[in-house]
């Protein structure tokens, strides 16, 4: 396999997994119109496994995907998404692969503390603050409840970002490198 040929299968790959994780149902939260889902791990792995560039591609193919398929948690498409409550999140999560690849590259592979930090940094604080600005510019709701309440993803996400950590600094070695 060419390595162009290779890089595309990955980049595919990673794609339909982020899609494959928004078929599993969201957990509504009732306060905010915003779940907790499972999809964001998937943006994560993208950044920690195929790095900045394949990362950011994976996310880009993804969000063109998800204008002819249902791609988003709960059936959505990504039209509608960009132009509801959720589309701080969702924008966000394009740079998410840039801050995770750019990231771990600087740091040695097998220290799990500084991956966990990088990833949760970028795949999680930076995630949820965009989201907290786009979710109180939306619902006219004060900035600072936007921000508290999304403190419901930490736990959550925090999960997903150590189970991340966990896979790129096990398997560092046959991770895609930029
Ligand atoms: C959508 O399908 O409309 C996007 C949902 C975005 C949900 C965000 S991602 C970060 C935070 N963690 C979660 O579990 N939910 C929110």
């Amino acid at each position: 396999m060419t390595s162009k040929v290779r890089d595309l299968t990955y980049i595919a790959m990673m794609a339909t997994l982020i899609i494959v994780l928004g078929h599993i149902p969201g957990i509504p939260l009732g306060f905010i119109p915003v779940p907790i889902v499972l999809q964001n791990l998937g943006i994560m792995l993208a950044g920690a496994i195929l790095g900045a560039k394949r990362g950011t591609v994976s996310v880009l193919l993804f969000l063109l995907l998800g204008t002819f398929i249902p791609a988003f948690t709960g059936g959505n498409n990504t039209i509608p998404v960009l132009m509801g409550p959720t589309a701080g999140y969702v924008v966000s999560w394009i740079f998410v692969p840039l801050l995770i690849g750019i990231g771990l590259k600087k740091i040695p592979s097998q220290n799990f503390l500084l991956t966990f930090l990088i990833i949760w940094l970028g795949g999680v604080l930076f995630v949820d603050f965009l989201g907290a600005i786009w979710l109180a510019h939306f619902t006219k709701m004060p900035f600072i409840t936007a921000l508290w309440s999304n403190l419901a993803f930490i736990p959550g996400d925090t999960i997903k970002a150590l189970l991340t950590s966990l896979i790129a600094v096990k398997y560092s070695r046959y991770l895609v490198k930029d």
